[in-house]
């Protein structure tokens, strides 16, 4: 399939059957992430790959809500990065994350994003901080995003061609 049908063909997969990911196509997901670009090439990103059904279950629960279907896939990444060693980690990290997807879409495989970043406990406890505690990243690390990998177990249809917000695009001369 050619980039322009993969970018129509990727959705957010939120439920997946119980068919782990090949150390093969673990390993093809994460290169992509180490080939993102980076601003200054600074790659400060570091990615917590989890396959455990325990780990990914507490996974699920850093947040109050919208992390729920980590728990049922066979592979979840934690997006972390350095924010001592770039002020752009935001981008860097998001730009890894949303590489991996669209790498495990090639490969015929779901994922989904979870926020992290900003999001939370409903007393207030912030995602990062019990996540830091499961997974164990130092403190200069955090993480923007948990993505969540898997064989699809429900089809989605592609992006529709007609809905796309043409209107948003403003051609300046
Ligand atoms: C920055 C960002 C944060 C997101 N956070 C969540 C989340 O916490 N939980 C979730 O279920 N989906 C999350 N998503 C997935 C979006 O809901 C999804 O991309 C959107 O509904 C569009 O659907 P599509 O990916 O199928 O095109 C997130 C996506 C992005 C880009």
């Amino acid at each position: 399939m050619d980039f322009k049908d993969l970018v129509q063909k990727r959705r957010s997969i939120r439920k997946f059957t119980d068919e782990p990911l090949t150390p093969e196509e673990v390993q093809i997901i994460l290169r992509a992430a180490l080939m993102s670009p980076t601003s200054k090439s600074t790659r400060a990103w570091h990615f917590y790959v989890v396959d455990d059904k325990d780990m990914l279950e507490k996974l699920s629960q850093c947040k109050s809500a919208g992390a729920e279907f980590v728990k049922g896939a066979p592979l979840a990444v934690a997006v972390c990065i350095d924010t001592d060693a770039t002020d752009v980690w935001v981008e860097d990290a998001s730009i890894a994350a949303v590489t991996m997807q669209y790498q495990a879409a090639d490969l015929g495989l779901g994922s989904c994003w979870a926020q992290i970043r900003l999001r939370g406990q409903a007393d207030g406890t912030p995602a990062d901080d019990l996540l830091r505690d499961m997974l164990g990243y130092p403190d200069e690390q955090t993480c923007v995003c948990i993505i969540a990998f898997g064989h699809p177990a429900i089809e989605r249809k592609p992006q529709d061609e007609e809905k796309l917000k043409w209107e948003n695009v403003h051609i300046v001369s």
